[in-house]
């Protein structure tokens, strides 16, 4: 069992409850975010409903690199970690050439080049004693080239997985193992505001399905499967008249 998780952006949202869920497995926790009396909040709640567990909060914003690593050495050095999620990540955005550089610039160097620095620095410590669980959180925006405000998100995301899986290319077969996940629409902060649709499922849900590939160290999970393993498919070949359509 893995059984020490750092998880990155576990203030809200999906890093959150994902921490609820290991906790509910017997999992000890590393969370980080910038927000520090949210991560106060859920470690009081955690370990009031886990006495037996440990659960450190760390101050931690994923664009100061020299933070990163200190602070994942740190962690290590307080609870040797078998897993690390990188998981923090913006969903700022806007049509690109339309004045908002500021915000694409934003989400590119959060989730991608912060998540570049959370990789190094975990597996610094993994290469060290050959033996570790890398997780990106990256997300079915992945797929395809997407247009306006999501442009950059889409982007970013994609590079992660292409980051993620030339990571298990150098490592297949070896003991340290690195997963890439695709959630859908998960409800969270990051889309409060989003109108209903269809499409989208509470945290609870989504986070259970996540939770469930971690576990199984699945290489690449879509997540909840239904119904994003067809429409992954869909998305992935669809001519882009027919992308325009779905989107
Ligand atoms: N919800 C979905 O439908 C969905 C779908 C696909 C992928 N995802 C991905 O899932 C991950 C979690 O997002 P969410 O949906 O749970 O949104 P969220 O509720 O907005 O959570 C985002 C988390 O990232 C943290 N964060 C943002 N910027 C940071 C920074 N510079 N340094 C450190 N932490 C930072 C936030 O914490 P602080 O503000 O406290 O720092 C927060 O804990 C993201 O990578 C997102 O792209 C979400």
């Amino acid at each position: 069992m893995r059984r020490n998780i750092l998880i990155t952006g576990a203030s809200s949202g999906l890093g959150a409850e994902m921490a609820r869920q290991f906790a509910a497995k017997g999992h000890n926790l590393v969370l980080t975010a910038r927000r520090e009396d949210k991560l106060q909040a859920l470690r009081e709640e955690l370990t009031e409903r886990h006495p037996d567990l440990t659960v450190v909060v760390h101050r931690l914003d994923v664009n100061d690199h020299e933070q990163v690593f200190e602070v994942f050495r740190k962690a290590d050095a307080e609870l040797t970690l078998d897993r690390i999620i990188v998981n923090a990540g913006l969903g700022k955005g806007a049509p690109l050439g339309t004045g908002r550089f500021d915000a694409n610039l934003q989400t590119a160097m959060t989730n991608f080049v912060g998540a570049l620095a959370q990789a190094e620095a975990a597996l610094e410590l993994f290469r060290a004693r050959n033996a570790g669980h890398l997780v990106f959180i990256s997300s079915v925006s992945a797929l395809r080239g997407l247009p306006k405000t999501v442009t950059t998100y889409a982007a970013t995301k994609a590079g992660l997985a292409s980051l993620a899986e030339g990571l298990r290319l150098e490592l297949l077969n070896k003991p340290i193992k690195v997963s890439t996940i695709f959630p859908g629409y998960i409800r969270s902060e990051m889309n409060e505001h989003v109108a209903n649709t269809p499409l989208i499922v509470d945290t609870v849900p989504g986070v259970r399905a996540m939770v469930a590939a971690i576990e199984a160290e699945k290489a690449t999970a879509y997540v909840p499967p239904w119904p994003w393993i067809p429409l992954a498919r869909v998305m992935r070949y669809a001519p882009l008249p027919l992308l325009k359509r779905m989107i």
